[in-house]
């Protein structure tokens, strides 16, 4: 088929030049530190990522929700000192009303089931994939923006809610080919450390502050921890036996040291036999020293983590069994847990697990010459309507030019529309990958 060299490409030459001059300021074309663009090939890595996000979350019966990204400023305003106020990204807008980008997604949660009251029917099982904004010192796997994936259950006080959302991190894993050799769970309760503190006469409102310094033992130094913990009140005593029993990674032993009785060590008995049940008991140890950084959680906290501990927690959460109350509601039992996408992502890379993905595209669509366009687009229409992908080529295009494009869409088809076979009301087909070609009506296109 012969075909006419295109002429009518670049519209620019159309405009007339703007009269007004304006001076031009070369822009820094990288995006804001911290944050990230998602060209194609990136964001099909992450829209592979978040598919399993949401196919793991539905094959545990939960729903999806969604907040906004912005919200009021004092949602995110706690006493207890945690890194995530220094590092909220706030401001005042054209209202005058205090707003923040979020950190996180839980307290947005906590503002929508105080809102929803008694309509909601409990147990609540909640999932949502969504932006947060965090001001944080970049280091590997941590960056200003990030994804989170969210599961939480609200309604149940037990802790075979916490099994279950850990058995769902154990599935995603599975699902992307990471073992219980890569990564584990270090789980503990926060109820251990409460029990400590009742023995001194702690008062129960210093227990979030004294979490979130233990929290930073591994930031900073243990004198500087110390001095912290003594200007909340606690004695030398207190302090040292804290810190002893902080380095416990095992059940037996601290239940030596604390008696049976206590809420903590059930609780955390009952999460290991259950473990057993739903078959992931090699992915989690007993580890003291896990308290997490906000200060909301109640009872059993756990974090994911990698077993060659390069990278920071890939994942964590906890029971945060109070946390409405603070905004005013009426407390609900709630656990649940945040899973970023940025260190997963890491040590996919490092373990070689990153998927090859490319672009697929059924079909690239081409007339050979102007007059067929509108041919071209009929074909086009008709496939897309059976569900078809399709490459339609916008502008004349030698065929040499046609099939390094369908090389590069990886099109499994090409189909031609020229003039010879048009007149018989016929297309051509050429399957790319064995090259056999053949004629076809266009209403007996599949
Ligand atoms: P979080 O421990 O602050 O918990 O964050 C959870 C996860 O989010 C982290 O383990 C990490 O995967 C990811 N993440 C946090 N900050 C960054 C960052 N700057 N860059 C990259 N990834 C990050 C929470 O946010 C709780 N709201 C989770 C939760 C839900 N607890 C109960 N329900």
């Amino acid at each position: 088929g012969s075909r006419s060299s295109g002429t009518g490409g670049g519209r620019s030459g159309a405009l007339s030049p703007s009269p007004v001059v304006e001076e031009v300021h070369r822009i820094d074309v990288n995006p804001p530190k911290g944050t990230r663009d998602f060209p194609p090939e990136d964001m099909r890595l992450r829209n592979w990522l978040f598919n399993h996000f949401r196919e793991v979350s539905w094959l545990f019966g939960f729903e999806e929700v969604d907040y906004p990204v912005l919200e009021s400023e004092a949602l995110f305003i706690r006493k207890a000192g945690e890194e995530i106020r220094d590092q909220l990204y706030c401001f005042e807008d054209r209202g005058n009303r205090r707003v923040a980008l979020r950190p996180e997604l839980t307290p947005s949660l906590a503002r929508l089931v105080i809102q929803k009251g008694k309509s909601l029917s409990f147990p609540l099982k909640w999932f949502a994939v969504g932006q947060c904004w965090r001001y944080e010192r970049m280091t590997r796997g941590r960056r200003r923006e990030h994804y989170q994936w969210n599961m939480d259950i609200l309604g149940i006080p037990e802790v075979t809610a916490e099994a279950e959302l850990i058995s769902s991190i154990v599935t995603f894993f599975k699902r992307i080919g990471i073992t219980e050799a890569d990564v584990g769970f270090k789980v503990s309760s926060r109820k251990v450390l409460q029990e400590v503190l009742r023995c001194y006469s702690v008062p129960e409102n210093l227990f979030g502050k004294v979490c979130i310094i233990i929290d930073k033992i591994e930031k900073i130094p243990i004198d500087e921890i110390k001095r912290e913990l003594n200007a909340t009140g606690l004695l030398e005593e207190a302090i040292e036996e804290l810190l002893q029993i902080l380095s416990i990674k095992s059940l037996t032993e601290l239940e030596e040291i604390l008696g049976g009785a206590g809420e903590a060590i059930a609780d955390l008995k009952q999460l290991f036999s259950l473990a057993e049940k739903f078959g992931y008991s090699e992915w989690i140890q007993f580890d003291a020293s896990v308290v997490r950084g906000l200060a909301y959680y109640t009872g059993i906290v756990f974090e994911g983590f990698d077993r060659e501990g390069k990278l920071r927690a890939i994942c964590g959460g906890g029971r945060y069994d109070r946390l409405l109350s603070t905004f005013g509601g009426d407390d609900v039992p709630a656990c649940g847990f945040g899973f970023g996408d940025a260190v997963i992502m890491e040590l996919l890379k490092e373990k070689g697990l990153l998927p090859e993905l490319s672009l697929e595209v059924d079909n690239i669509v081409c007339a050979l010459d102007k007059d067929l366009e509108g041919v071209a687009a009929t074909v086009a229409t008709k496939l897309r309507e059976k569900g078809q992908s399709v490459d339609l080529v916008l502008e004349s295009k030698p065929l040499k030019w046609v099939f390094k494009r369908a090389a590069r869409t990886n099109a499994q088809r090409l189909i031609l529309v020229g003039n010879t076979e048009w007149q018989k009301g016929m297309v051509v087909v050429k399957i790319l990958s064995s090259g056999e070609q053949y004629e076809i009506k266009l209403d007996e296109l599949e």
